[in-house]
């Protein structure tokens, strides 16, 4: 393998995210959709003993330890590497940064575990970065069928919500799955209708824990999105726009009416990274 090596890790969105049950064991059961944006953090990986260094505008607020989801990945893999993260998405903040980093690091290193999934349950969609259903946990996943373009407005209120604290308020547990099976989405009109008819579950206990959250959702619907909702557990909110420049101009102005919130405009990611 030619090293140093880069790979984009690019940020998930879950277009709708429904938790239909729960384990035993706690975990939860969901039934999502999820796209990757062109947009996300960056891994580069370079011969050397493991370690781990930090760049990027949210390098600041992630520790190089030895619980970094990075550095998990390449034990996991059994693999050396001196890894680079240039950290550009919110920590903890629903759209995949911590599984897309290591996602991004398996692939850098052409490493494919047997269950990546035991670094989070985003793993296995983040290696794909492909739109998928995502099912179980996270690692049952079907390819989604060609989609159309989405323009995406990305609302992050500034602060970082902990995934475990949003299942666990959770009131109903046991929601409706999305249909099966899915209908075809010919264009974006078909899709942001379907969408319409799905949701986050994890919206309103989100919003119960950082209420920070319905000011973002607000601030996108008064921009006119076609929808507006939470990504994963938040607290990472989106809108789908009719236009890139429609996107672009409500991003500028949210981010100039709020400077605590970090504010981005994105397409998909290309279908092949
Ligand atoms: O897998 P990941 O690290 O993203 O999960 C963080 C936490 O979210 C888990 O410890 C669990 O509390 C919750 N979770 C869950 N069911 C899932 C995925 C995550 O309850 N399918």
């Amino acid at each position: 393998m030619p090293l140093p090596r880069h790979e984009a890790a690019p940020a998930k969105l879950n277009l709708c995210l429904h938790v239909t049950g729960r384990r035993p064991d706690g975990y939860h059961l969901l039934d999502s959709l999820v796209v990757f944006l062109d947009l996300g953090d960056r891994v580069t990986v370079a011969p050397g003993p493991l370690s781990l260094s930090l760049t990027g505008p949210f390098a600041q607020g992630l520790a190089a330890e030895p619980d970094n989801l990075c550095l998990r990945a390449a034990r996991l893999a059994g693999r050396e590497a001196r890894i680079t993260l240039e950290k550009n998405l919110p920590l903890a903040s629903g759209i995949g940064g911590g599984s897309a980093d290591a996602a991004a690091v398996l692939r850098a290193l052409d490493a494919r575990p047997e269950r990546p999934e035991v670094l989070g349950a985003d793993l296995p969609a983040c290696l794909a970065s492909l739109p998928v259903r995502m099912q179980g946990l996270g690692e049952i996943l079907t390819p989604l069928p060609p989609l159309p373009d989405l323009h995406v407005l990305l609302v992050n209120p500034g602060r970082g919500l902990a995934t475990p604290a949003v299942f666990k308020a959770l009131a109903q547990r046991e929601n409706p799955p999305l249909p099966e099976p899915l209908p075809d989405f010919p264009d974006a009109g078909t899709l942001i209708a379907f969408l319409h008819g799905c949701r986050n579950d994890l919206e309103t206990p989100a919003i119960a824990l950082m209420p920070e959250i319905a000011h973002c959702l607000a601030a996108i619907r008064a921009e006119g999105a076609a929808l507006a909702r939470m990504s994963g557990s938040g607290a990472t909110c989106f809108g789908l726009f009719a236009s890139a420049a429609a996107a672009q101009a409500a991003r500028a102005r949210i981010a100039g009416a709020n400077p605590g919130w970090w504010v981005a405009a994105s397409g998909l990611a290309p279908a092949k990274l």
